[in-house]
């Protein structure tokens, strides 16, 4: 049964936000899998991408998707990248509603442009960079989720914690 709410969508789309205040509102617990994949490595993300590499951090990603699909009435916001691995996508789908917070291009840049936390993002034309992967994953955001939701630089979080609850 889908006892979750899972949130999907590029970096810097609000997903860690909205989902903090929309668990809050519907009594869930919340989850966040960046945070817990720190925590289990007991290093930052951008550590552990420098460290050990992007594919051990998919692996990471993976196990700890796995793992938390198994609880119930939880609310998960995912990293950006979640939706490249088709295992992910399953397991989400199999046991959450999956909503994708869908961020314009420019707004995730001027979210994001001055946060160093995203080591894919770590590079000299960032917005380029921006517009490359949000290309190439848009289809896949749209094709995973049960619900979209617009989301620009004059939306309003609780708007959005308001439309995701009534859906
Ligand atoms: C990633 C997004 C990040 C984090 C990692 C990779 C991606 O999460 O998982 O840096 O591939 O889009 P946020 O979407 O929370 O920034």
């Amino acid at each position: 049964m889908k006892d979750n709410i899972a949130l999907i969508g590029f970096m810097g789309s609000g997903k860690t936000t909205v989902g903090k205040i929309l668990a809050r509102y519907l009594d869930m617990k919340f989850i966040d899998i960046d945070r817990a994949i720190c925590a289990r490595e007991k290093k930052t993300i951008p550590e552990i991408f420098e460290e050990k590499g992007e594919d051990y951090f998919r692996r990471l990603e993976r196990l700890i998707i796995e793992e938390e699909s198994s609880e119930n009435n939880i609310v998960i916001a995912t990293g950006g990248g979640v939706i490249i691995d088709n295992e992910n996508i399953k397991n989400l789908k199999k046991t959450s509603y999956v909503v994708y917070l869908d961020c314009d291009v420019e707004t995730i840049y001027q979210r994001v442009k001055r946060n160093k936390n995203r080591p894919l993002l770590n590079v000299e034309n960032m917005y380029e960079k921006i517009e490359e992967l949000y290309n190439k994953r848009r289809t896949l955001y749209s094709i995973s989720s049960d619900l979209t939701i617009a989301i620009n630089k004059n939306t309003n979080i609780y708007d959005t914690v308001e439309n995701i609850k009534n859906a």
